[in-house]
């Protein structure tokens, strides 16, 4: 008998420890400042060829995207293939899910197959507390309405590199907030960095909590101007504005960019609607950065990966 009591808390140590040593990455206000800043200190490394690390295949990482993705799924694959991992993508739409399987057994399959790490989008907000029991690290490629970490990091990386700082910086988030991962995961991290962030756009699209300003007050006030897609597949109804008025209203287009301070920058999560939230001919202006931080987010996605099979 007592040496069922001793197997079976010794049992129960082991799991403990285990799960203590999971680097799982699904908000960063998980992570102290502390770790944000190293992981974009390695993603820095890693941009100018400073740091590097192989794998050499002995590490699979599986990309679990439940919602479309093309940035955040193909970035991450492009991460694992540069620290040389082994890759699989998981297809929803042809697997077992469609007999009914649960996002807990299927997580849990590919942690039995023997893969080390998960990348998952899901539209479901913090569909990872589902997932208390998986023993690999999961990575949050975003969560519903609530967490985008991969995306804030590498937008606070392209911000750094731009500024060389956070404390002080200005930044407007514009636009659809209130079904918005990205503007959610951003202004916390934002704030807890010393960043003052301001919020406008439709007042359809303003989360309870907010104040939003006014666009056009505040359009030459700021160092950052991030742009959001009115995420149309979120809407419960219709939006009370067309979007050439949208455009005029709360888009950046060849007129009111002019008005931005000399330094400042544009920012866009990506996808865009052109022509809506940025005209076709401020996609790649000289402030623009959206294709930037597609650039950065590799390096950043390879940093976090680094951290969470650490
Ligand atoms: N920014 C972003 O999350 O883009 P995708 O939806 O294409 O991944």
């Amino acid at each position: 008998m007592l040496n069922k009591i001793f197997i079976s808390d010794t049992i129960a140590k082991i799991k403990i420890r285990k799960e203590d040593q999971i680097m799982n990455i699904l908000k960063l206000a998980d992570l102290e400042v502390k770790e944000i800043e190293e992981i974009l200190d390695n993603a820095t490394a890693f941009k100018s060829g400073q740091k590097k690390v192989n794998y050499n295949g002995k590490k699979i990482i599986a990309n679990l995207f439940f919602e479309p993705s093309t940035r955040t799924h193909y970035s991450f694959e492009t991460a694992e293939l540069k620290l040389g991992c082994k890759t699989m993508n998981f297809e929803a739409e042809t697997s077992s899910m469609k007999k009914g399987e649960t996002l807990y057994d299927t997580v849990k399959t590919f942690e039995s197959l023997g893969v080390d790490a998960v990348v998952i989008r899901h539209r479901e907000d913090e569909y990872y507390k589902q997932l208390e029991n998986i023993n690999i690290p999961i990575l949050n490629g975003g969560d519903g309405k609530k967490d985008h970490p991969s995306q804030s990091l590498l937008d606070l990386y392209t911000i750094k590199e731009e500024f060389g700082h956070f404390e002080g910086l200005k930044v407007l988030i514009v636009g659809d907030i209130k079904h918005s991962r990205v503007a959610h995961s951003n202004i916390k991290v934002m704030e807890r960095l010393g960043m003052k962030v301001y919020t406008s756009g439709p007042k359809e699209f303003k989360d309870d909590d907010l104040e939003f300003v006014d666009f056009e007050e505040y359009l030459p006030q700021v160092d950052v101007v991030m742009l959001l897609r009115i995420q149309l597949e979120r809407h419960a109804e219709a939006m009370n504005i067309n979007n050439e008025e949208y455009n005029k209203k709360y888009g950046l287009n060849s007129e009111n960019v002019k008005k931005m301070k000399e330094n400042a920058i544009i920012m866009h999560p990506a996808p865009f609607n052109r022509n809506v939230e940025i005209s076709d001919d401020v996609v790649e202006c000289n402030k623009s950065r959206i294709f930037k931080q597609i650039e950065n987010g590799v390096f950043v996605r390879m940093a976090m990966i680094e951290k969470a099979l650490s």
